[in-house]
């Protein structure tokens, strides 16, 4: 039996279209029917950009964590929820079934109700790829905690942001993770940040990698101590809370153009409903089929394709703990093979770079259990698509291009697969609910073929961010306020003829590095930070394997003439502040930056350079001293 809400043929697509424009409130409810909520809602939506404020099944009562796992209980009780595949390939695998899903997160949410956690405290996770990570985030759920996970990859400082404007009062970690070859010391960077979070009394510790590693007696706990404090003699039952429609889920920070990461909230029901219906739709899941998204769960692509999308629809979702390449660029399809994995959803840069080490790897890697390919994150290039096509689908899987964002909360545009048509390169169709324009700089709608527009949305969809946590004013500022009752995503687009959409990447000064949203603001920040350094000016620039790579331009008063020395010390910089994905791929000392005459640096003339696009950089007249950008072009890096 297919999904009650999976949309089945093209014709089955345009209606449901076209009854989500014209009757958005009837579309929504009947989608929501099949849900569970213990108390209905009162209003399916109530909303205006202006606040704005948006309200979806106000009223209703409803545990995430019942639709994710109790109610699957008395149909898939023994069915994998969660297939764990290790780093190392010779540790074995763990099947985690719905019964024992649903047994772990009601003991590790008695843990956290031991500790005083309650309903709406701001959990931070920090964790690696490993299913306790999964149990974490179900756990707070289940108690109406609002869990906030933070990215393994991201460096001491950027957990001190999070966790202080988050109010965070509960830390759970690793000793350490593995990934490909590397061991990340976790608790250690936990350890450096709490310094100066002074609102977190807790800490819960996973031991994964047995590293040696410091407990704070009355702050630091082991999980595995703490579960058999609460542990009787057979399965502990901690009652779902009961949380309204709009109480918050999670936070998940992300970077913008300007200041510091902020928090995307995301709400019980509308996201809920949100990622199950596109998770079904998009990949059209069938039942007993096993979906691996290649993400980390430190990213939005993690919580709604991982966790909440999979677990909601009853799916099995397998979680890889380690990297593509390690062992070797083999490690995926091997992967699949090993557990027939019908659906794999991974970024353009982890196929560019399995791409670069040739076909070999594909030999004696069978790839037959594959019905459905997936990408996201930033624009697919055609070659890519090409070769995944032919080489991971064997050009008999369809492909679907999702585009989306951290604040949509699940996939907006996308081919459904196998049922809406699909082109290269292009994201293709809205989902239904998904009122998507091109608009001018002026904010008229284009209504024309081929022209580049900004992306808009015109209507609230259940899975839409509500608030900027601590910040509703950033919040309307973002992305309401360049142009009149739409939402901006910061993305730019086209359509053909057929009114496809293709994706041509962000507007603003967000870079997707290797698939992973960097504010050129925050990299700027912690250049700036840096001793002998005056001033700095980072753009994004093309690159074949991370799609966007960084380029600084710095001005720097220091005595160090050793390039190589500086470069180094530099990026280290970065690394500390923010971690090692901002790290910037080419450094150029310079002695001044293009400004205005009021003192704005041209970052368009900057990238113009980094791009090698010398012929382009427009009317240089106006700035403040010309004669920079002269200086600039001729020690360019190449
Ligand atoms: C980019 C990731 C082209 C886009 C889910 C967006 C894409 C940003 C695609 C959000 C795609 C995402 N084609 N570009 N299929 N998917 N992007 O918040 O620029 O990490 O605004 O969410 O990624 O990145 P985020």
């Amino acid at each position: 039996m297919p999904y009650p809400f999976q949309i089945q043929t093209r014709s089955d697509y345009d209606q449901q279209y076209a009854k989500s424009i014209e009757d958005p409130i009837g579309f929504w409810s009947e989608i929501a029917s099949h849900f569970k909520f213990s108390k209905k809602w009162d209003q399916v939506l109530s909303w205006n950009f202006k606040e704005p404020r948006i309200k979806w099944f106000e009223g209703a009562k409803l545990n995430i964590t019942e639709n994710c796992i109790d109610r699957h209980l008395e149909s898939k009780m023994d069915q994998p929820a969660i297939i764990w595949e290790a780093n190392d390939p010779l540790e074995n695998e763990r099947i985690i079934t719905y019964k024992e899903l649903h047994q772990t997160v009601c003991e590790f949410a008695a843990v956290l109700k031991r500790h005083g956690v309650q309903k709406g405290d701001r959990v931070c996770i920090y964790m690696g790829m490993i299913p306790e990570l999964v149990i974490a985030m179900l756990a707070c759920a289940r108690i109406g905690a609002i869990h906030n996970v933070v990215f393994g990859g991201f460096s001491a400082q950027s957990l001190i942001d999070r966790i202080q404007d988050a109010q965070v009062s509960c830390v759970i970690s690793c000793d350490g993770a593995f990934r490909g070859p590397k061991t990340i010391e976790l608790k250690a960077i936990v350890d450096e940040a709490l310094l100066q979070c002074p609102t977190v009394k807790t800490q819960i510790v996973y031991q994964r990698t047995h590293s040696k590693i410091n407990m704070l007696e009355g702050r630091d706990f082991w999980w595995h101590e703490e579960l058999t404090k609460i542990n009787s003699l057979h399965s502990v039952s901690t009652a779902p809370e009961p949380m309204d429609a709009e109480d918050m889920l999670f936070i998940l920070y992300t970077s913008g153009s300007t200041g510091k990461p902020k928090g995307v909230v995301h709400t019980c029901a509308g996201y809920m409903i949100y990622a199950c219906y596109s998770f079904v739709n998009v990949f059209q899941y069938k039942k007993k089929q096993i979906h691996f998204c290649t993400a980390d769960i430190g990213w939005i692509t993690g919580h709604s394709y991982i966790v909440y999308g999979p677990l909601c629809a009853g799916a099995t979702t397998l979680l890889y703990e380690g990297i593509p390449t390690w062992p070797d660029p083999g490690r995926l399809w091997d992967i699949i093979d090993k557990f027939q994995v019908n659906i794999l959803y991974t970024a353009p840069t982890a196929i560019r770079s399995l791409m670069s080490f040739g076909e070999t790897w594909f030999e004696n890697k069978k790839l037959d259990s594959l019905k459905v390919l997936g990408s996201v994150g930033e624009p697919i290039n055609e070659e890519a698509w090409e070769w995944y096509s032919e080489h991971v689908g064997h050009s008999n899987c369809p492909i679907v291009d999702t585009w989306w964002q951290t604040e949509t909360g699940g996939i907006l545009i996308s081919n459904l697969a196998g049922v809406t048509p699909q082109k290269p390169s292009f994201a293709t169709l809205p989902l239904p609910g998904i009122q998507a324009c091109l608009v001018t700089d002026d904010g008229q709608e284009i209504s024309e073929h081929e022209i580049d527009g900004f992306l808009c949305i015109k209507f609230p969809w259940p899975g839409m961010l509500r608030t900027t946590y601590g910040d509703h004013e950033r919040f309307r500022k973002n992305y309401f306020d360049r142009f009149e009752d739409l939402y901006f995503s910061g993305d730019g687009a086209k359509r053909d003829e057929n009114g496809l959409y293709r994706i041509t990447g962000r507007v603003d000064d967000v870079l997707k590095i290797s698939g992973h949203r960097i504010g050129t603001a925050e990299v700027e920040n912690a250049v700036n930070s840096l001793e002998d350094v005056t001033e700095s000016a980072v753009v994004g620039y093309p690159h074949p394997i991370k799609g966007q790579a960084i380029y600084a331009f710095v001005i720097y008063n220091g005595t160090n003439s050793n390039y190589e020395q500086l470069k180094a010390g530099i990026n280290e910089h970065i690394q500390t502040h923010i971690g090692p994905i901002a790290k910037a791929d080419k450094i150029q000392i310079v002695k001044g930056l293009p400004k205005t005459r009021s003192g704005k640096i041209m970052r368009r003339i900057l990238r113009k350079i980094a791009c090698g696009e010398l012929h382009e950089l427009g009317d240089t007249s106006t700035l403040l001293d010309p004669g920079v950008v002269d200086e600039i072009i001729a020690n360019r890096i190449i």
